[in-house]
């Protein structure tokens, strides 16, 4: 089969790690005989320096006629001092929206040779840990109103947030679709006690699941709580369905308790299979360029998009097969380095993993 990929490599370590993806793939289409074909375009500071906006139409363009999408990362120093709505991040809430891709998958998942970088103790890290959080892309207060003025001589800023039911429905069927093939538990993650928007989602998410998914639980967990309990026992949840701000801020939190947020790669898909596949990390800009950033969260980001977008499911496990081997062989880079491993640079830690396939 032949694939139309499109490559936004994106600011700071981008480049490396989507280079490292690319190698992978590449081994995949050798190995199963398929064709990837891969078109680069801008976005982010890369765009902006480029053609002066973080989402040119010819990306956008070329990313809804592809087959699917990879992303690096996006934004850096440099451009830290513009505007809202010129930064490079926006670029990426842009293509997210363009592209309809409301559900973000962000599966946190202990890998057994990384015990040791995790910073929970050993007797919760044994019982293992593998949270998928859903998290809602394209609503909330990323894309709200916003507004900033003076009042009464003082400035003010203001960011809305809203919901509406079905947008709470359409990410709560993504959430019960992949519980039904777990554990058929959901915690529900939300800020009840204090937010407008949270009751509606607390009310959306049950009423949903007790008309469509009746044998699911759902948990409501605050979202405060929740920032607690991944740090002390995540052991306990299996999917977790949030909110676009919410999800964000967990996902980096639940990276972290697995050991390194380099590790940790998100699926955004809409109603179609054409997706866009990320680490959950950023463009780390002081690392750019050094050849030291660790490509496996990309490398998994491709990964899921054979899996999730492409159907190819064998090639997914091959892929995931090879990280193990490499990492059980005692290769690291350098953010999950321990002493007596060996230590490794971002370009090596991609070949390494393309050979065991
Ligand atoms: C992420 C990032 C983005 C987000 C930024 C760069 C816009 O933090 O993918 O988690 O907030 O979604
Ligand atoms: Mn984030």
């Amino acid at each position: 089969m032949n694939y139309n990929i499109a490559v936004l490599d994106g600011d700071g370590i981008g480049p490396e790690i989507c280079a490292g993806a690319l190698l992978v793939l590449d081994k995949i289409g050798q190995k199963y005989r398929h064709i990837f074909n891969f078109s680069h375009y801008l976005i982010g500071g890369a765009a902006i320096d480029e053609c002066g906006c973080p989402l040119p139409e010819k990306t956008i363009k070329g990313c809804l006629e592809s087959d699917s999408v990879l992303l690096g990362a996006v934004g850096g120093y440099k451009w830290d001092n513009l505007s809202g709505d010129a930064r490079p991040e926006k670029g990426l809430l842009g293509i997210r929206k363009a592209m309809g891709l409301y559900s973000n998958i962000r599966p946190a998942k202990l890998w057994k040779s990384l015990a040791g970088a995790s910073p929970l103790k050993p007797e919760i890290v044994e019982k293992g840990v593998e949270i998928t959080i859903v998290r809602e892309l394209t609503g909330g207060i990323y894309f709200g109103k916003r507004t900033s003025g003076e009042e009464d001589g003082v400035q003010f800023a203001t960011d809305e947030e809203k919901y509406t039911v079905p947008e709470i429905e359409r990410i709560m069927r993504v959430a019960c679709e992949l519980s039904k093939k777990r554990s058929k538990r959901i915690a529900s993650v939300d800020k009840a006690n204090v937010l407008e928007t949270s009751r509606l989602w607390r009310k959306t998410v049950h009423e949903f699941a007790e008309k469509y998914y009746p044998d699911i639980t759902v948990e409501d967990v605050l979202v405060d709580n929740m920032a607690m309990q991944i740090v002390k026992d995540p052991t306990r949840f299996d999917v977790v369905v949030t909110s676009n701000l919410f999800g964000d801020i967990l996902s980096d939190e639940a990276a972290q308790v697995t050991g390194s947020i380099g590790m940790l790669a998100s699926s955004s898909l809409g109603d179609g299979t054409r997706g866009l596949y990320e680490p959950i990390h950023g463009s780390a800009p002081d690392i750019a360029g050094k050849d030291i950033a660790n490509p496996i969260a990309t490398i998994l980001a491709a990964a899921m998009m054979l899996r999730d977008s492409f159907n190819l499911i064998e090639e997914y496990n091959a892929v995931e097969r090879a990280i193990k081997k490499v990492l059980d062989s005692g290769y690291r880079t350098a953010d999950i380095y321990e002493e007596g491993m060996k230590k490794v640079g971002c370009a090596q830690m991609a070949r390494l993993i393309a050979e065991n396939i």
